[in-house]
């Protein structure tokens, strides 16, 4: 007999548009019957089990070099018009394998470590209420723009040390930037475009860079110029793709836990006003959000060593799709792992990776939830969705509401 879970499984299909709302029929039906399963519209393997995800961010058989080779196969016309933006793209750490990474990350972690995180709440919490007290009552408005996407941009940028008058500017970088890092949308000049946007944000920092040689502030970006490793230094180029990387990867999936967090509350309103209640459960319910359908819908590896995995042979420069969101839902390591559950404990979630790539910017990202998600369901406790539905980004690798609207009654 045809078993529905089987054919679920076979049917992939991550462009359609039920399977961007919800991507967890097919990706659990693949978990439960194909866990390395070669998809012919991604031309890559997709990964669902929780092992198998955390084998593929750890293993050396996997590069996360995976940006080089796909420019190097594109027409030179192509080449052409993304020469800037990989220029910055191949000095991201995410993006380099040891040595390298090794070198970057020791650099960037000294930066990071001379600024606690901790100290950064109370700026955080005046965001988080000043945003708050913007929002429009009586008409619908759009969680994300309103409040998701601008509150990790603030304290990105207070952090850099980069005026608060470029924010929708550096967004609007970050969102064309996107076009080329992480989108299945076909915009037909999106090279084009991803391309103006690395330029104009690279042009940003550049300047902000040399203001601060001039003269160095207690922010990040003067103590990435100041961090040493021994002798050596970040290079110019070094420099403009750090700061670059952490203002993308320090706002876009943020914003995307706070927005799904918010979500999730709205569709739980029980444990909306269990958190309301007990405030003091915001640090695992800001996991339950990390983990539950969280930000990371999965990180991409090409094979680098050929080795077998649940019978199929993964061979050199195939690219393979860990889904961390499916693996945050692999019953082999969560108990009844489809439901939110904001007191579960233990939860280790792949949320911000494995190994030698966990996020550098987790405490910030955990820190910005704790604050936002309690006061939130205090505050706006009649926050509903409103009767246009949320719609959700079209790419496998960010998980969030792009566009979430919503009422406050
Ligand atoms: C909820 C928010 C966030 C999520 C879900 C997230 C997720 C991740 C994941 C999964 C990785 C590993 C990538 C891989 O293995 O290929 C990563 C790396 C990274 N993240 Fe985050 N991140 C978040 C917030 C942030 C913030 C706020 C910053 C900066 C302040 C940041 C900076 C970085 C950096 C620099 C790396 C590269 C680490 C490396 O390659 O060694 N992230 N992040």
């Amino acid at each position: 007999m045809n078993n529905p879970l089987k054919s679920a499984a076979a049917h992939y299909d991550p462009t359609l548009p039920q399977v961007v709302r919800d991507p967890y029929p097919s990706l659990l039906a693949l978990q439960r019957h194909d866990p390395a399963h070669w998809n012919p519209k991604l031309k890559a393997w997709v990964l669902t089990r929780y092992d198998d995800v955390k084998m593929a961010l750890t293993s050396t058989d996997m590069s996360v070099d995976r940006i080089r080779p796909f420019y190097e196969n594109l027409p030179a016309k192509e080449k052409g018009v993304l020469s800037e933006l990989m220029r910055y793209l191949t000095l991201w750490l995410v993006f380099r394998d040891p040595p390298e990474h090794t070198r970057l990350r020791h650099l960037m972690s000294r930066a990071f470590t001379m600024r606690a995180v901790e100290v950064l709440r109370p700026g955080v919490e005046d965001i988080c209420d000043m945003l708050t007290d913007r929002l429009p009552r009586g008409e619908a408005f759009d969680f994300v723009n309103d409040f998701a996407m601008q509150l990790p941009a603030m304290v990105i940028m207070d952090l850099l040390g980069v005026p608060r008058k470029h924010m929708f500017h550096l967004k609007s970088c970050s969102d064309r930037m996107q076009l080329f890092i992480g989108s299945a949308r076909n915009a037909p000049d999106k090279y084009e475009r991803a391309a103006e946007g690395a330029h104009e944000m690279a042009t940003l920092f550049r300047g902000l860079i040399a203001e601060r040689r001039a003269e160095p502030r207690d922010d990040l970006i003067s103590a990435f110029i100041a961090a040493r490793e021994a002798d050596d230094a970040m290079t110019e180029d070094e420099l403009v793709a750090a700061c670059m990387l952490v203002m993308f990867g320090g706002h876009e999936t943020s914003a995307n836990l706070l927005g799904g967090g918010m979500a999730k509350f709205i569709a739980h309103p029980e444990a909306a006003r269990l958190l309301a209640d007990q405030p003091d459960l915001a640090k695992s319910a800001v996991e339950e959000c990390l983990r539950l359908d969280g930000p990371s819908g999965s990180m991409a590896r090409l094979v680098a060593v050929e080795h077998q995995l649940h019978g199929k042979t993964l061979r050199p420069g195939e690219r393979v799709f860990a889904m961390i969101n499916t693996a945050n839902q692999d019953p082999d390591m969560f108990e009844r792992p489809g439901d939110f559950d904001i007191t579960r404990k233990p939860n280790r979630h792949l949320t911000f990776g494995y190994g030698a790539h966990f996020c550098m910017g987790a405490a910030l990202a955990r820190l910005e939830a704790e604050v936002t998600f309690p006061r939130l369901v205090q505050r706006l406790p009649n926050l509903k969705l409103a009767a246009r539905p949320i719609e959700w980004h079209a790419t496998i690798i960010m998980r969030g509401p792009r566009v979430m609207p919503v009422e406050l009654h």
